[in-house]
């Protein structure tokens, strides 16, 4: 079942559909290495690995396709985030589950961390889960070195749970908690 992918608009932000449309900037994205630091094993649709940091747009374009491909599965998809002012792409964030349990993620480039850009888009994106999918858990999984992705969860109400799974943590927000 294919999920429909609102466009949201945010203070600075507009949040869409990962699409081709986005392929340059998501080279510029999962070639920098501080963005692949913490980021784990990228797969192709088919569970084959994808080298990171991404060599070819080829390669970055493979994730766009398994986004594509995990949305008309149903499964989870990923937003591009898009500063208004300049229509350019700065990362993307979405869901790598959606169910009794959402898995929320997020990678911004480098050029732009620090100005509470993903506060901002994640806010939104839990606020869309909390009305799209009441009552869902929603989880995040953080390497207890990427410092700037635990402040993150922190500052929008994720607790470690002391669980982890390929060195990652398990952090987890309860739904109870509004945005
Ligand atoms: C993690 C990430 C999304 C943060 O995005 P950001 O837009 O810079 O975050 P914000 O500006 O909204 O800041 C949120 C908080 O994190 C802090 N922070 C952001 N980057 C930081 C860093 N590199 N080191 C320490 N703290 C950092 C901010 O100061 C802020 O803290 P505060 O609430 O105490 O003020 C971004 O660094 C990123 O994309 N990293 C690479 C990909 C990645 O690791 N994704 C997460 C995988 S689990």
């Amino acid at each position: 079942m294919t999920l429909r992918i609102e466009d949201i608009e945010t203070e600075r932000l507009l949040l869409t559909a990962l699409s081709y449309d986005h392929s340059e900037a998501m080279f510029r994205l999962w070639s920098h290495p501080d963005v692949c630091r913490y980021s784990g094993t990228v797969t192709d649709y088919d569970r084959n690995e994808i080298p990171m940091p991404a060599a070819s747009r080829e390669d970055s374009d493979k994730i766009i396709d398994f986004w594509q491909r995990a949305t008309a599965d149903g499964w989870g998809f990923r937003w591009a985030i898009l500063e208004c002012s300049t229509a350019q792409m700065l990362g993307h964030i979405g869901f790598n589950s959606l169910g009794p349990t959402s898995e929320l993620a997020y990678h911004l480039h480098p050029d732009h961390w620090g100005k509470g850009i993903m506060s901002e888009a994640a806010a939104a994106a839990i606020g869309w889960a909390l009305t799209t999918k009441p009552g869902t858990k929603l989880e995040a999984f953080i390497e207890p070195a990427n410092t700037g992705s635990v402040r993150l969860a922190q500052r929008l109400h994720f607790s470690p749970t002391g669980h982890f799974s390929d060195g990652a943590e398990r952090y987890e927000r309860a739904p109870s908690i509004p945005i």
